[in-house]
């Protein structure tokens, strides 16, 4: 499947779709050059310090948090309905135990613009540039959230992606939209 340039903003709705149905998924690189990804199901897509910029939140515990340390780039992957067993894989496994790649038969392709590949076998591709990172602060979170999202009190990190490129397959929209 042929990849065409879109805008960022392109399928925004399509995207927000599949992330709260299944996730989306983040892969991210070591230094040298491997890939892992995890799952996403909280993240944004908008406007900041005038950037388009892919927000996504990253509990200190995972894998992928020790590889943003090392390698401060990332994409973000729209998996098509089929994908949904995959998905949920990559939200269980880490990458510390399995090659997820492997494990799911997804195909690694280097990004155009970051160190960390896209997976070929998504509908849509977000390659970003972290600008910035902050830790949930919990005295400034409402009560029901801490309770509800965090009970371990393993606070988010969240990261601020500079979008660099966007890309999808050719027939995107009526992926997304099925
Ligand atoms: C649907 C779904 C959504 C998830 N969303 C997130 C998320 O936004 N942030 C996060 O830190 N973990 C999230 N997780 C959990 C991670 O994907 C999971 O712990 C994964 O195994 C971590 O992989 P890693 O250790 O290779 O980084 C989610 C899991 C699922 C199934």
């Amino acid at each position: 499947m042929s990849k065409v340039t879109v805008d960022y903003t392109d399928y925004f709705s399509g995207m927000i779709k599949r992330m709260r149905e299944d996730g989306l998924l983040m892969v991210t690189s070591s230094a040298d050059g491997k890939p892992n990804v995890m799952t996403i199901g909280w993240g944004t897509v908008g406007i900041l310090w005038s950037l388009p910029v892919f927000v996504v939140l990253v509990r200190p515990t995972r894998y992928t948090y020790s590889r943003l340390e090392e390698v401060d780039e990332f994409t973000v992957n729209v998996p098509s309905k089929e994908l949904a067993k995959a998905v949920l894989h990559c939200g269980t496994v880490s990458g510390r135990d399995n090659d997820k790649f492997k494990d799911m038969g997804f195909t690694a392709v280097q990004g155009k613009m970051v160190k960390a590949p896209i997976i070929e076998e998504c509908i849509m591709h977000y390659e970003c540039r972290v600008v910035h990172e902050n830790d949930v602060i919990p005295e400034a979170l409402e009560k029901t959230i801490i309770n509800d999202a965090y009970p371990q009190g393993d606070f988010h990190r969240i990261y601020y992606g500079q979008i660099l490129a966007t890309y999808a397959d050719e027939n995107a929209l009526q992926k997304l939209k099925s």
